[in-house]
């Protein structure tokens, strides 16, 4: 894994953008893997501000999205559809009719995964964005989730559900299931960038780089990856030598 550290995370989003905007000035038609959360939020405003003084377009890119919550339509505003249109989409010039994401309310969930995992399949992933849970998931791939698993349903564990409790008016409002590409689904991609900020990240950040590659702690399977770059800010990046 190549590993980058950076003083701050103004810093962090400035390399994060530098590596994406590669990827589509090289492939103007790239399929990105996208994540929410805070950890991205500065890349996606340098995105923004840089499509806005006329940049890199995103016209003709593809987005598929990590991960969306069990039960909540895409127009809540907790949704991840919501998140990406808030954050990214409704600023920059891409197609919303290229961008994907689980759909959290389907009727059949099993279905929702399997029709997930044809789209993935057709649109493979020149970079998937990634953040990095406290506990070392990915995406919604908690800890115990095998390294071959696809898109699928989970439980969200207590320790996730404190965490994003932040982004809901109160904890019980945080839903308990979520759809999430799986551990092979990430793995698919060509290239991976997980990004990683503040001290709450840096015993998964050290788990991750020198802990056994095991499910126990689901990002460490991108040690295994041929081409993937954590970008970590100091204060993540404390417990590495
Ligand atoms: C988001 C996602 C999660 C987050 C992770 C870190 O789509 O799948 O794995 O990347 O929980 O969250 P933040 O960035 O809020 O610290």
């Amino acid at each position: 894994m190549n590993v980058i550290i950076t003083k701050d995370y103004e810093e962090l989003s400035e390399k994060a953008f530098a590596i994406l905007r590669d990827v589509v000035l090289k492939k103007p038609d790239a399929v990105l893997g996208l994540a929410t959360g805070s950890t991205p939020i500065g890349l996606y405003q340098k995105m923004v501000e840089d499509n806005r003084r006329g940049g890199v377009s995103y016209r003709t890119v593809r987005a598929v999205n990590l991960d969306e919550y069990v039960g909540l339509s895409p127009e809540n505003e907790q949704s991840y559809r919501r998140f990406m249109r808030e954050n990214l989409f409704d600023h920059i010039d891409i197609d919303l009719k290229n961008t994907h994401i689980e759909n959290g309310v389907a009727p059949d969930l099993k279905e929702e995964c399997a029709r997930y995992d044809a789209l993935l399949r057709a649109l493979p992933r020149d970079l998937q964005l990634l953040g990095i849970g406290a506990n070392g998931h990915i995406a919604f791939n908690e800890p115990g989730t095998p390294f071959d698993s696809e898109t699928h349903v989970v439980d969200l564990t207590q320790n996730t559900i404190e965490m994003n409790a932040r982004f809901f008016e109160r904890e019980e409002d945080v839903p308990r299931r979520a759809l999430t590409m799986g551990l092979k689904s990430i793995m698919d991609a060509k290239k991976v960038l997980i990004l990683a900020v503040g001290e709450n990240k840096a015993d998964a950040v050290k788990g991750m780089l020198d802990g056994e590659i095991s499910p126990s702690l689901p990002a460490s399977v991108l040690r295994l990856h041929p081409d993937c770059t954590l970008i970590a800010d100091e204060k993540s990046a404390a417990l590495l030598k």
